[in-house]
């Protein structure tokens, strides 16, 4: 009964815990995709070939359902792949509609016309492929009226996490913060709509000051998660044990994730 989580590299670390903690019987098996990351300065083409052949994979592991725990892969491949190629036996998710229904205080499959909500101007960091495609404000105007959202390309920041350069990172984020305040000085929410944007979370508060509620997605996805598999027990596929996979170097990937998660991860040739 394994549920396969997919991110082009460690970010995806980040839903992984919340819904390993949440789910703690369920085993997960986890894809990063290290050697191709960063994914969001890839094509659209490209980034929807790399992310069929992950979950081809996860399905190899006995995981039908897969989470796509990259908001660049959400946004730039998900809508192509349910619509051209997944079969009906198997479901793919992607971790953009949890958010976006926080922010919205809305509930799970609540259809009603768009309306006004308490957040008027909100931050979007994300990667270059996640802003280009504007995924983001197209599933928020299908809830929400009169929220003005500004984007910031967050260029280099998933590089400089893959690398483990946290100094570089830091950074980067504080001078993505102060370009995206000369354009919305007042932000009332930000959203971290980059799943490795969670192991800078500290350095996105500082930058953007307390007054900003940050959202950030692992705790969300793991209860929508619960709350699909409540629904939908069946797609609860046939893999039996938690395991993690990579396309980069195992060692290495296995170093990285033990540092961010704080516990032992050993990675496994994909
Ligand atoms: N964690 C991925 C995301 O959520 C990073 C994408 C990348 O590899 O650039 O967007």
């Amino acid at each position: 009964m394994a549920v396969g989580v997919f991110d082009s590299g460690l970010g995806g670390l980040t839903v992984l815990d919340a819904v390993s903690k949440r789910m703690p019987d369920t085993p997960f098996v986890y894809f990063g995709d290290n050697a191709h990351a960063p994914y969001g300065v890839r094509t659209h083409d490209d980034i929807f070939n790399l992310t069929c052949a992950a979950t081809e994979r996860l399905w190899a592991e006995g995981c039908d359902l897969v989470i796509l725990a990259c908001n660049t892969a959400s946004a730039a491949a998900l809508k192509r792949m349910q619509e051209t190629w997944l079969p009906p036996n198997k479901r793919v998710l992607g971790v953009f509609v949890p958010l976006i229904e926080a922010l919205t205080e809305r509930q799970w499959g609540d259809n009603s016309p768009p309306r006004a909500v308490a957040v008027e101007h909100v931050a979007l960091f994300a990667t270059p492929a996640t802003v280009a495609s504007r995924a983001f404000q197209r599933e928020l105007a299908f809830r929400a009226i009169g929220v003005d959202v500004e984007a910031q390309p967050c260029g280099g920041v998933v590089d400089a996490i893959e690398q483990g350069d946290e100094i570089l990172a830091e950074a980067l984020v504080r001078s993505h913060v102060e370009s995206l305040k000369r354009r919305m000085p007042q932000p009332q929410a930000a959203i971290l709509g980059c799943t490795h944007y969670p192991l800078m979370q500290k350095a996105f508060q500082d930058a953007l000051g307390p007054q900003v509620k940050v959202f950030s997605q692992a705790n969300l996805v793991a209860e929508s998660l619960a709350d699909y598999l409540a629904r939908r027990p069946e797609f609860l596929g046939t893999g039996t044990q938690s395991k993690f996979l990579t396309t980069g170097d195992p060692d290495y990937v296995s170093s990285k994730a033990t540092q961010f998660l704080r516990r032992q991860i050993v990675f496994e040739a994909a």
